[in-house]
């Protein structure tokens, strides 16, 4: 089986977008160029959705228009809408990534539309980004439980998982937002949705709330995926998920990787060094394990 694993890191978008105080756009552009020499080959810069819900990247075009970018990596950006889509493509995005989820609650909360509304409102970006030669991601959130209804069917996560793959993304991140997942939970949503959409076009985003989300990646690993989101020093979370903590962090997946003898590309030391220099930005300890047993004191 291959043994390759990308990690699409998503540190400089979910990792900051829920910071409460505002991080200089400088200091976002230097996180992202260090992540780029780390040799990762997907980096999401940020986000182009409305400043007034999230604040904290309102400097989005700025961040990708400063960033340094290395051949041979993308780095996608978040979009809701098309208006989101044209100012990632004023900026010379490449990729774009849209989001919705498979509890209509918390779609709506997160996006003021309701799952098929927000369905809908990617069609147009997907024709675009079709003739414009943008290449689209999409994730789909609370795929392991919802913060307004509990329990999320599987036959809700498979139908809008399919539905993105159907309507052009080239690869569908499942999400468990709210980090309440286990393994076994994670392996048997992963089956279901993997019985319509090919295995390589689905990638995992497992939240560490409870520590479960290595264990989760490890079990989804052995079903086949990969492709796993990460966030350097575990930062993140989402603004409008209650009670939803860190994405798991980079480092320690890639400790982990490394350790079952499978490839990453990515030069673990600088990439902790990555993960403790944002961690000291932020004023506090990083939330990597990995970040913290590989400092030098
Ligand atoms: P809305 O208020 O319904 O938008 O928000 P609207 O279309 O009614 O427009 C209202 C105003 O917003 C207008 O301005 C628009 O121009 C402006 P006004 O006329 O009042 O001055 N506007 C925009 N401005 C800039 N860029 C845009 C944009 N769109 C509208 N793109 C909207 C609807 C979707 C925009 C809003 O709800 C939104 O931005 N939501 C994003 C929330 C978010 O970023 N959440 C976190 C990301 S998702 C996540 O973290 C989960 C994930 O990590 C996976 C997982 O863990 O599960 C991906
Ligand atoms: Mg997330």
């Amino acid at each position: 089986m291959n043994d390759f694993v990308r990690i699409v890191e998503v540190g400089p978008r979910d990792g900051l977008q829920n910071e409460k105080q505002l991080i200089a756009t400088a200091d976002k552009i230097e996180l992202i160029d260090r992540l780029s020499a780390t040799g990762l080959r997907s980096i999401e810069a940020t986000s182009f959705v409305s400043p007034k819900w999230v604040p904290q990247l309102a400097d989005a075009a700025e961040v990708f228009a400063g960033i340094h970018k290395k051949p041979g990596v993308s780095y996608p950006v978040l979009v809701p809408n098309e208006q989101g889509y044209e100012r990632a493509l004023a900026v010379g995005a490449t990729e774009v990534a849209v989001f919705t989820a498979a509890s209509e609650q918390f779609n709506r909360t997160n996006t003021n539309a309701g799952i098929d509304e927000s369905l809908q409102r990617f069609e147009p970006i997907l024709a675009r980004a079709n003739r414009d030669g943008v290449r689209v991601r999409g994730y789909v959130s609370t795929v392991l439980g919802c913060p307004y209804q509990g329990e999320v069917p599987l036959a809700d996560v498979v139908r809008v998982a399919t539905r993105l793959h159907a309507m052009g993304c080239y690869e569908i991140s499942l999400g468990d937002t709210i980090g309440v997942g286990t393994p076994h939970k994670a392996r048997a949503m992963l089956q279901a949705v993997a019985a319509e959409v090919p295995m390589a076009a689905l990638a995992v985003h497992f939240h560490d709330t409870y520590g479960q989300a290595l264990a989760n990646i490890a079990t989804c690993l052995d079903e086949g995926v990969r492709v796993v989101d990460a966030a350097v020093a575990g930062t993140g979370g989402c603004p409008y998920a209650r009670g939803a903590s860190g994405n798991v962090a980079s480092e320690d997946v890639v400790y982990m990787l490394h350790g079952m003898g499978m490839s990453t590309g990515v030069d673990l030391p600088a990439l902790a060094a990555t993960g403790n220099w944002l961690a000291e930005r932020l004023g506090r300890q990083t939330g990597s394990k990995t970040g913290k047993a590989l400092t030098v004191s």
